[in-house]
């Protein structure tokens, strides 16, 4: 028998599992196979997707990904331009060249299976402890819990911690595996991600339909708006600079060219710009627009916010004849919007015309 020492933990995974019945979210990448789990490609696709973007715009995107690559072998044979022009617009590039160098290594090592193991998905470029939590327990039904934003609250606010999550890493993570299940862990680590996203909420949780606010110390004090615990945020958004110049010709084109395989935006395209600086005053211009800075009109200022910093983009235009830069790249600016330009660059040729 199993001691009672833990009955509230296994009490809140049983109302849980029966919540999760009625109120799932029906997501593309949770489809039953015949095991009654998820395809494990699309547990493993969508939590790269997931890592930094919301299932809102995840949903979308990963069907038409699944649709045009159905499993690992379709996938690890395509190249890294490919995937990169795909994931224009969901940000964060590097996880889209991590996940084709998952899937090249998935396709080779294990013979195009999804490892169903910690130690071989960690080793996998992209995957931290997080998605292999993920990946094991969604798609292989493993006992583990996955701490994503949304299980850190829950529990925050179930045992009622006084401090900032940061600073109770440890404690989160031990009462975390006191709901780990041995034989429902799939559908329970998803339960526990839909209350987080449906019910437990960072703002404004909805306690009043809350199935365990009989069992949470925040609800029974009314900390529930406090906890977790904020902390004041830190000082603004590093701050970068660059001048963005928009070249258009007589055929309604915009000149583009490709970003250094290194650093952020690596290898997508983009406006010819300057190196970004930490201060305006040490811009310097790029090598293309020497000779005509003084030509360029400047069309507006753009703030665009990437995790770490802002960039600051002054727009820059000007019209030129395809003739004097014949070996460039051009992109017809009606099909701009389904291009794989970043969204920054798409932003700022809005800007300029
Ligand atoms: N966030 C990360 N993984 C998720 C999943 N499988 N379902 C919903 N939200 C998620």
């Amino acid at each position: 028998m199993k001691s009672s020492k833990n009955s509230k933990e296994i009490l809140i995974k049983l109302i849980f599992l029966e919540w999760y019945k009625k109120n799932k979210r029906n997501l593309p990448w949770r489809k039953l196979e015949k095991n009654n789990l998820p395809n494990p490609y699309y547990v493993f696709i969508s939590e790269f997707m997931l890592q930094q973007t919301t299932v809102g715009t995840v949903k979308n995107r990963f069907k038409e990904f699944v649709l045009i690559w159905p499993n690992i072998n379709t996938l690890s044979r395509i190249s890294e331009k490919t995937i990169l022009s795909f994931w224009s617009g969901l940000g964060y590039y590097s996880r889209a060249t991590n996940l084709l160098k998952a899937s090249k290594i998935i396709s080779k090592k294990y013979r195009n299976k999804i490892p169903s193991n910690y130690d071989d998905l960690i080793n996998l470029p992209g995957i931290g402890e997080y998605t292999a939590k993920a990946i094991l327990g969604i798609a292989f039904n493993k006992p583990v819990m996955p701490i994503d934003a949304n299980i850190e609250r829950i529990i925050a606010r179930i045992y009622g911690f006084k401090s900032p999550i940061s600073k109770v890493k440890n404690e989160l993570k031990d009462k975390s595996e006191l709901f780990k299940s041995n034989k429902f862990s799939s559908t329970l680590i998803q339960a526990f991600m839909d209350y987080g996203s449906l019910v437990c909420t960072p703002r404004n949780p909805n306690c009043k339909i809350c199935v365990i606010k009989k069992h949470c110390f925040s609800f029974k004090n009314n900390l529930q708006d406090i906890i977790p615990i904020k902390i004041k945020s830190k000082l603004n958004k590093r701050k970068k600079y660059t001048r963005a110049y928009v070249f258009y010709n007589e055929n309604d084109e915009i000149l583009v060219r490709k970003r250094s395989s290194k650093g952020m935006l690596a290898s997508m395209l983009e406006v010819p710009n300057d190196k970004w600086e930490n201060e305006r005053k040490n811009l310097v211009y790029d090598k293309l627009i020497f000779k005509l800075k003084n030509k360029m009109q400047l069309k507006g200022i753009i703030n665009y916010s990437f995790s770490h910093f802002e960039l600051e983009t002054e727009v820059f235009r000007l019209k030129v004849n395809k003739n004097s830069f014949m070996s460039h790249k051009w992109i017809k600016k009606k099909s701009l919007n389904k291009s794989s330009l970043p969204t920054i660059m798409k932003k700022i040729v809005q800007t300029a015309l």
